[in-house]
């Protein structure tokens, strides 16, 4: 009836609601997975054994001692599966494995009737393993070629061509940390055998359709004997997308064995060391510029550190190929992915996806390229600005590139750069110790999943004879906000008051065959379900509405909550229609679907157009850096986002802060350390608790920021003009890391070339401005020699002293 994306006068979306469960959170009433517990009567807990060992054959498990320990009812080993005893996509997530692929894994699970009783039960339970040599970062992976997966390459035009025609060849080394999700609510299932032997889980998931997909083939059920819900989540973040399904199989397996409801809750320390975290990529590059510094070519080779299995590594990899670009239009690209296979826990989603990483490539490059070219990193970044008709490597049409220049300059005027570069000029002159920058960098982040199937979604909304709506739908909350955006959806396409309409948690048996919420795609397509379903109902109640008020259907009207026809002065409340409809035997019930039209994307060839379309943002950041400790303080950052036309403002102006902080975490302070000593700790994770792994807080977070929506903003076939936010911001922190390296430069003479891990924790900073004032600070090589060989698995660890002092503690 209506086009996607129109908005009707007086919509409801477009406002500033406050969160859906705002008061339930401030007051603890919110309702977690876990907070079910005390609620069910007979619950087991369940404890898992973990193994010391990074990589070993079980020998032995004897589980005797465990059931002598009082309260204990049950160990559950691979004897008691049913079904298939794997929580892969890709057979190689082993339930119960005989063989140890990660240090903490757990190889049984002890059912008891006190947690307290599952731990000593666990505690009792005997293994003996037989240690076998283990893989641990990404330089030994590579050395050894341990790979995983298939190794896609993304390739246009002639690289070799497009090097030997630029008049700069540079190439260069990054290594990039991965990131622990560190979400408030730890992963959790309670599983219940309900009256008809079918079973109930209760999964803190992103994918609650794939956690009943793996339940069922666990258990050896069909689907339709396994409901899946998730209540809402204490954050997500790409942690839950895949990963909730082994623990919601535990508890379904232990519901199913012992006929009591089973727990699964991991504490902190178990969730740190079992659970995947954001890939670090290792990257190889050669990259060719012209004498104007323009992108000519890029030959590059990204590894991602996988972790044991698979999960969800391929499609990271993919984004990750797909994001290498940024913005930037480069003629001649060449890049290969490849995934490591290392004993760690299986890394997974985290926002963006493997987005970030990609983009950290080229973002490096450019900052470790721009003094070379005697170019200011700004004006390097906006020469290679893509330009509307021209292509991504794989293939799609860029058709909005002037949104980028647009939030570029909006960010340059209203930042007030170009005076504060003088004035930082200035406090720099003056200031032998501290040393401030500011740096610009711009996010451009493909919308849709790339494997298209998953782009759709389904909404189930119920209209009750006095007025009130009930939706469903497909997606999962976990704190961004998209229940928020879907009771506004609903409530504009019905044209009633938000509080007339009421979202239901998620389960799979009210929304069949969901994708899981995640890509960021969660309001586009569940959005567009939810408006589908409501218009279909919306429609029906035009038609008696028409009778009443005595014009056509197609005249009537509907908003806050009053219903009207066109032309005339008469009016009738909402909830005298829908008594009438259904007094008139109407139906007030509809299933809505939808699917994203005209994408397209093949793997194996690594083409097409993936993306319904791009979100943008471009961010300033200044940073001062304190050079006798580099120590350093975010000072300000002003940035411009690209939302559409919003369905929420204050639900998309947290996501931006929020995803801002988190990049932020992830690029200068999150800093993952295993123990990659020959000790017999060898493979344990030596930052298994907050107080090892620190995290951004609202101290590290700027006194000054400046978020603006990007105006005239509004997307053409996207529900009600809106554009998808969960993730694109995170990678507007590239900025924060691009100041740290042009505040280190300042450090030293003229053109330093500063080279920066990541992340560039204060230690970090302190070597690369050392190196700086040496007047060494990078390694890049000019010219066009050959590429340099492999990772050498002899060379020192980077920041050593670290490295030592933690395997020092470990030790001792
Ligand atoms: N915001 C909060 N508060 N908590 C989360 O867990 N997850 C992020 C993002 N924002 C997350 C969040 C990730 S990884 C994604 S993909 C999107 O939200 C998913 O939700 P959406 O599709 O509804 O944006
Ligand atoms: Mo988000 S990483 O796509 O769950």
């Amino acid at each position: 009836m209506s086009s996607l994306s129109k908005r009707p006068a007086g919509a409801v979306v477009g406002r500033s609601l406050r969160h859906e469960s705002a008061a339930l959170h401030v007051t603890g009433r919110a309702c977690f997975t876990d907070d079910l517990v005390p609620r069910t009567k007979d619950v087991l807990h369940a404890w898992p054994v973990q193994a010391p060992h990074a990589h070993a054959l079980l020998s032995r498990l004897d589980t005797r001692a465990a059931r002598d320990v009082p309260g204990v009812v049950h160990v559950l080993t691979g004897e008691d599966v049913p079904g298939v005893g794997d929580s892969g996509d890709s057979d190689d997530e082993p339930l119960f494995p005989t063989e140890v692929c990660f240090h903490g894994q757990a190889v049984c699970w002890v059912l008891a009737d006190s947690l307290e009783a599952a731990r000593r039960g666990a505690a009792a339970v005997r293994v003996d393993y037989e240690p076998l040599p283990a893989i641990l970062t990404l330089p030994e992976a590579i050395a050894a070629g341990s790979f995983q997966g298939a190794q896609p390459t993304l390739r246009r035009g002639d690289v070799e061509a497009g090097l030997a025609r630029s008049a700069h060849v540079l190439d260069g080394e990054l290594e990039m940390a991965g990131q622990e999700h560190f979400y408030l609510e730890t992963h959790a299932a309670l599983a219940t055998v309900e009256d008809d032997g079918t079973v109930l889980v209760q999964s803190s998931t992103q994918h609650p359709s794939e956690t009943q997909a793996v339940v069922a083939r666990v258990l050896g059920r069909p689907r339709h004997e396994v409901t899946v819900q998730c209540l809402r989540m204490g954050g997500g973040f790409g942690g839950k997308e895949m990963q909730p399904h082994g623990y919601a199989a535990v508890a379904a397996l232990g519901a199913i064995r012992t006929g009591r409801p089973v727990r699964v809750r991991l504490t902190r320390s178990q969730d740190l060391t079992m659970t995947g975290k954001r890939h670090g990529f290792h990257a190889r590059w050669r990259v060719g510029l012209d004498d104007e510094g323009r992108l000519q070519a890029l030959e590059a080779t990204l590894t991602s550190d996988g972790g044991w299995s698979l999960d969800l590594s391929q499609p990271v990899l993919t984004r990750a190929l797909c994001h290498v670009d940024n913005a930037y239009w480069i003629p001649d690209v060449r890049v290969t992915g490849r995934i490591a296979r290392t004993h760690k826990t299986s890394q997974t989603a985290f926002r963006g996806f493997g987005g970030p990483q990609g983009m950290l490539v080229v973002e490096d490059i450019l900052g470790r390229c721009a003094p070379l070219l005697g170019l200011e990193p700004h004006e390097l970044r906006r020469r290679n600005f893509y330009q509307d008709g021209q292509t991504t490597p794989y293939g799609q049409e860029i058709t909005q590139a002037g949104r980028l220049h647009r939030a570029w300059d909006q960010v340059t005027r209203t930042a007030g750069l170009d005076r504060r570069r003088a004035e930082i000029a200035q406090f720099n002159a003056t200031h032998e110790h501290r040393q401030r920058a500011v740096a610009i960098t711009p996010v451009k982040f493909g919308i849709s999943f790339n494997l298209t199937a998953f782009n759709q979604a389904g909404a189930l909304v119920h209209v009750y004879a006095d007025g009130s709506v009930l939706v469903n739908h497909g997606g999962t909350e976990m704190g961004q906000g998209l229940h928020t955006k879907m009771l506004q959806v609903a409530a504009t396409a019905l044209g009633v008051a938000p509080d007339t309409v009421r979202i239901a948690p998620t389960r799979t048996d009210k929304v069949p065959n969901t994708s899981a919420t995640a890509a960021s795609s969660g309001s586009d397509l569940n959005g567009a379900a939810v408006k589908d379903a409501c218009e279909q109902i919306r429609d029906r109640l035009a038609q008696v509405a028409a009778q009443r008020l005595g014009v056509p259907a197609a005249d009537v009207r509907f908003r806050d909550g009053v219903v009207s026809g066109l032309g005339t002065g008469t009016t009738v409340p909402w909830a005298e229609v829908v008594a009438a409809a259904y007094v008139a035997r109407t139906h007030l019930s509809a299933a809505g679907f939808y699917r994203t039209e005209g994408l397209h994307w093949s793997s194996t060839v690594m083409q097409g157009s993936p993306f319904k379309y791009f979100a943008h943002g471009v961010a300033a950041t200044e940073v001062e850096v304190d050079g006798f400790t580099g120590a350093y303080r975010t000072r300000r950052v002003d940035i411009v986002h690209d939302v559409g036309d919003s369905l929420s403002p204050l639900v998309d102006l947290g996501q931006i802060e929020g995803a801002f902080a988190q990049g932020a975490g992830w690029l200068t302070l999150e800093d993952l350390r295993w123990d990659t000593g020959d000790g017999e700790h060898r493979g344990r994770l030596a930052t298994a608790s907050a107080s090892t792994y620190k995290l951004p807080s609202i101290a590290e977070l700027p006194p000054v920021v400046h978020v603006a929506l990007l105006e005239h903003a509004h997307e053409e076939g996207a529900v009600y003009g809106s554009k998808a936010v969960g993730e694109p911001p995170l990678m507007l922190a590239i900025s924060v890391r691009e100041a740290l390296r042009q505040a280190c430069a300042a450090f030293g003479p003229e053109g330093t070339v500063v080279e920066l891990p990541s992340p560039a924790t204060p230690e970090a900073v302190f070597w690369a401005l050392q190196a700086a004032r040496a007047g060494h600070g990078g390694g890049i090589e000019g010219g066009d020699g050959p590429p340099p060989p492999e990772a050498d698995p002899e060379a020192p660890e980077r920041r050593p002293q670290t490295e030592t002092l933690l395997h020092q503690l470990g030790e001792g």
